[in-house]
C-alpha cells in the first residue's frame, strides 16, 4: 500500500494540521510504503519571499521530525527536489476541464481572503494531482478540506487512463471523521489564515494566551452544558486523557464545570502533549545540515519512483519519437 501525503511550508504548524494530516501520516508509518514531503511549489502560490519560504521549509522538515516521522521508515523530501512533478503537471494539465478546477471551493476562498488570484493558484489542483499520481499513491491522509482536491486527482487520473490506457493508480482520501476539522479558538475551522490557532511548537506563555482566548459562551458555572456544543470541550476532547475525558464531561453535563479551570487544565495537557516533539525540534534546529541530508537521501529514493512513472507518461502520451 503506497501512502502520500504534504504539507505546505507557509507558517506554524498548528494542531489541525497535526491530527489532520500528520499524525496519519506518523501512524501509518508501518502500514505500507509512506511517502511524505514538504510541498514547496505550492507554497509559491501564496508566499513570495525568499528567505521565508526557504526558512519554512526547513522548519516544516523539523516539525515533521520532531513528531515523530522516521525518516529510515518512510521517503521524506522537499517538493521541488523533484523537479519532474512540473512535467507531470503539466501533461495533466492539457486534459483537466476549466470546468473541475472552476468548481474547486479552495481557490474561491483562498482568493476571498486576500491571497492574490494567479494562474498557479487556479491550477494549484492538478500539481496536488500530480504529486499523488507521480508516486502512484493509493491512500492520501488529508483533513476534510482537501477531499475535493484528491476528487480532482482521481477524475484526472482517471480520465488520463481512459484515454491512453491504464496509467495511473487511482487514490482514495483517508479522512477520519473524529478529527476531519479541528475547531479553532472561534469555533470556525482551525487555519493559519483565519488567525484563530493553536501552534504546537509556541513558547509557554504564548500557548497560554492562544488557549485563554477560546471563545466561550457565557452559562454560569453551575449550569449544565452540552459539551459537544462547546468549543473548548472539543478541543479538550483530542487530548485529555480517557478517565480525566470523562470527568470533565460529567461536570458538563450535571453542571460545574469552570470553563476558566478547564482552559488551565489544557494549557498543562498541551504542554506536556508536545514535551518530546519541542525538545527534539530543538536538537533537529541545532542541526540543519543533518536535516538536510536526510531531506536528500529521500528526495534521490522519491525521484527514482517519479522518473519510472514520468517515463510511461512520456510514452503513452507521445512525448516519446
Ligand atoms: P491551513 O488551513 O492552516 O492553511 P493547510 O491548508 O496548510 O492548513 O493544511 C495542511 C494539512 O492540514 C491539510 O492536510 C489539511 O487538511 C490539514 N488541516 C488543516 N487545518 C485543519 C483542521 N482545522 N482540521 C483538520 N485538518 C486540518
Ligand atoms: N494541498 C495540500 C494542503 O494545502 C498540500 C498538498 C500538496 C498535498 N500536494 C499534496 C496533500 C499531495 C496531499 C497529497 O494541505
Amino acid at each position: 500500500m503506497k501512502i502520500l501525503s504534504g504539507i505546505q511550508p507557509s507558517g506554524q504548524l498548528h494542531i489541525g494540521n497535526y491530527f489532520g494530516m500528520m499524525l496519519p501520516m506518523i501512524n501509518n508509518m508501518d502500514k505500507g510504503e509512506l511517502y511524505a514531503f514538504i510541498v514547496n511549489y505550492h507554497a509559491l502560490t501564496s508566499v513570495h519571499d525568499q528567505e521565508r519560504l526557504a526558512k519554512d521549509t526547513m522548519n516544516a522538515a523539523f516539525d515533521f521530525l520532531a513528531l515523530g516521522l522516521d525518516p529510515d521508515r518512510c521517503i521524506f523530501w522537499v517538493q521541488s527536489a523533484v523537479p519532474e512533478v512540473t512535467e507531470l503537471t503539466w501533461v495533466l494539465s492539457t486534459m483537466t476541464p476549466m470546468g473541475l478546477l472552476e468548481r474547486c471551493h479552495s481557490y474561491k476562498d483562498k482568493v476571498a481572503k486576500g491571497i492574490a488570484s494567479t494562474h498557479g493558484l487556479f491550477s494549484y489542483p492538478v500539481l496536488m494531482a500530480a504529486d499523488i499520481l507521480l508516486y502512484q499513491a493509493e491512500r492520501v491522509p488529508v483533513g476534510k478540506d482537501q477531499k475535493q482536491h484528491i476528487e480532482v486527482a482521481r477524475d484526472i487520473a482517471i480520465k488520463f487512463n481512459n484515454t491512453f490506457g491504464e496509467t495511473f493508480v487511482i487514490p482514495e482520501p483517508v479522512i477520519d471523521d473524529n478529527v476531519a476539522t479541528v475547531p479553532g479558538l472561534d469555533g470556525q475551522k482551525m487555519s493559519k489564515s483565519y488567525g484563530n490557532t493553536i501552534n504546537i511548537f509556541q513558547d509557554a506563555n504564548s500557548l497560554k494566551k492562544s488557549v485563554m482566548a477560546i471563545k466561550t459562551d457565557s452559562t454560569p458555572v453551575e449550569d449544565p452544558k452540552d459539551p459537544d456544543q462547546c468549543n473548548l470541550f472539543n478541543i479538550f476532547k483530542l487530548f485529555a486523557p480517557a478517565d480525566r475525558l470523562k470527568e470533565v464531561r460529567a461536570l458538563y453535563v450535571n453542571g460545574g464545570a469552570a470553563y476558566g479551570r478547564v482552559k488551565l487544565e489544557l494549557v498543562d495537557i498541551l504542554w506536556e502533549f508536545f514535551k518530546e516533539a519541542r525538545e527534539k525540534r530543538e536538537q533537529y534546529a541545532k542541526d540543519p545540515a543533518y536535516v538536510q541530508a536526510v531531506l536528500a537521501k529521500g528526495a534521490e529514493k522519491a525521484r527514482a519512483k517519479a522518473i519510472t512513472t514520468l517515463d510511461l507518461v512520456r510514452d503513452r502520451v507521445g512525448l516519446k519519437y
